[in-house]
Parts: C-alpha cells; structure tokens; sequence
C-alpha cells in the first residue's frame, strides 16, 4: 500500500493510477464530495476503506448544480485543510479536477432526471439534481470505481443515483452511509460554518422536531396533523421559512396516502434559518398493531 496520499488534477493521470490499480487486482470505492470536509465525509472515507482496497475521493465545487443566486461564489474552498484530512484517514487519492475541465467550453449534454427526483428538493431548485446527475455520471465515468458511497443526509440524491445508475445501466454499486449528527443531533454540513452562535441553537431543533414528529406518526397519529404541528414547531423555534416536512415511501419516494401510516416510510424536511437552508430526514416505522 502507498503510504502517502496522491492529489490528482487531470483525467489522464487518475485513469493511468486506477488502470495501475485494476492491474494488480485492486477494488475502488469512491467517494465524491464538494470538499470542506467534515466528519460526516469522514464517515463515507471511513465506510469505503471497509469495502475496498483503494479509495479516491473527488473534491470539486460543482457549478450545475448551483442555481443563480445560491453560494456556489461563497461555498467554502479549502483545500490543504481538506487534503490533510483525507490524508490522515488513509485516502489514496484525492481527484481535483483543474477549473474547466469537467465542462469544456463545448459542452453541451444534459441529464433529464423523472421519478424519485421529482417534488421535495427539485421543487424548491429545479435544476439541482440534473447538475448532480451530470457531475455524479462524469466522477463515475472517470474513476470507474466498483462502488460509490453517498450519505443519507441528502436523501433523495442518494435515491436519486441509485436510479441514475440502474437506468444508465452503470456497473457500480452504489451504497448509502448513515447521517452524522453533532452531540446535540444537529445533521453535520459544510454550511453549518454560517451560523452564528443563535443561528445553531435554532438550528438544533430541526433534528429533535422531525423526531417528534416522527414518533407522533409512530404512535398512530395522523400524518398531516402530525406534519402541521411540526410545522408549527419550527416556524416557533426560529425558523424563517418551512419548504417542506413530507412523509414519503423509504425507497421510490412516492407520496404516501394520507391518515395513519400502515407501512415504513421516510420523514423529509428542509427548513430555513439564518439564511442556511438545511435539510434533514430520518425512518418511521407504521404504528404497532394491538
Ligand atoms: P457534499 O455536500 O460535499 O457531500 C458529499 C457527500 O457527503 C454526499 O454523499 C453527502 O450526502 C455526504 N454527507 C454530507 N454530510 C453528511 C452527514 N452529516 N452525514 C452523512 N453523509 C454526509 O453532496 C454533494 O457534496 C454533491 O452533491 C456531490 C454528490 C459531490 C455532487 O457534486
């Protein structure tokens, strides 16, 4: 095993090193990412280490995926700091595409995405997932690894590829990695650095009323009451705006029918606080029969 990382800025090297590797018998997990890295990436580093012999990781601030308006300028970029820690986790490579060449100035392609992409986070940023789509179908094109893991905190990106790579028909495995929360249950993300200290006390409260909620389901409760009341909750704790709190099946996302749940499911939310949308989810499970 190489003892130190390797940072890869174009194409032609990361597919000479992965041919390299393929050569001697090796297994590739990948992880992309949009670098600031935190210790929920570190968990999808962690969980791809456990599944295969070498692990690259991409970092790239993706542009498709930004609609105008939002950070993509502002997104934090700091890259030694980011290097550092992958290396400290035992990532083999660290793939940074040069600025422009992940969209020469032909390019032309788009991906159209239906299904599980539609509603919750598209009605809010239309575009988003056909930017991810598009960088998530180059990164696997280019690293051709045999697995891919992506975190259930953005959950219907993570359902969102699942499909992606069974229509496209891609030989990857792609494989889902639990949320990584701070003490106080608070989902970690590159854009918590935007609060300040009232901002996270607000924030907090986003994962300990979905929970309520959830159990409020959990307990026989109907589901829309159960969704007004959270709605409530948070628009009293501090949040400015509530986009969505949905009930939705855990695999294809389909909306669910209305009154008491009477069968697994997946609670959605996304909320705004001091200018930071956040999103978080978590299962429910129907009530007990008696
Ligand atoms: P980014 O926000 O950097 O996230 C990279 C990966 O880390 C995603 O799979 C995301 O779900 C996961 N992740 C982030 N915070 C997490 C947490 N608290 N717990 C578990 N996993 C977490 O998501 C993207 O980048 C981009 O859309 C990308 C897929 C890289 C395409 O540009």
């Amino acid at each position: 095993m190489d003892q130190n990382i390797k940072i890869v800025r174009t194409e032609r090297t990361l597919r000479g090193r992965i041919w390299e590797w393929r050569g001697h018998g090796d297994t590739i997990a990948f992880v992309p990412t949009m670098g600031a890295l935190h210790e929920g990436h570190l968990t999808l580093v962690r969980l791809a280490k456990k599944k295969a012999s070498r692990v690259v990781v991409s970092i790239f601030v993706n542009p498709t995926q930004f609609a105008p308006g939002e950070d993509f300028e502002a997104y934090p970029r700091v890259e030694k700091q980011d290097v550092a820690m992958l290396k400290a986790e035992g990532v083999d490579l660290v793939y940074i595409p040069k600025d422009g060449s992940m969209y020469n100035a032909h390019h032309a392609t788009k991906i159209t995405l239906g299904g599980v992409a539609l509603g919750l986070e598209t009605a809010h940023r239309p575009t988003f997932f056909d930017g991810v789509a598009l960088i998530v179908t180059k990164l696997l094109n280019r690293v051709m690894p045999d697995i891919a893991i992506f975190g259930e905190k953005d959950f219907q990106q993570l359902a969102t590829i699942r499909r992606l790579v069974e229509d496209l028909d891609m030989p990857i495995k792609i494989v889902g990695a639990p949320i990584a929360r701070d003490k106080h249950g608070l989902a970690l993300s590159s854009r918590n650095k935007y609060f300040d200290e009232n901002g996270l006390k607000v924030a907090r409260r986003l994962n300990e009323i979905m929970r309520l909620c959830a159990l409020k389901m959990e307990k026989g409760e109907n589901v829309d009451v159960a969704r007004n009341i959270a709605t409530k909750a948070l628009l009293s704790a501090g949040f400015s705006a509530v986009d969505y709190i949905e009930v939705r099946s855990p695999n294809s996302l389909t909306v669910l029918e209305g009154g008491v749940l009477n069968k697994r499911a997946r609670l959605l939310v996304a909320a705004h606080c001091e200018g930071v949308r956040l999103i978080d989810n978590c299962a429910v499970k129907p009530p007990k029969k008696t």
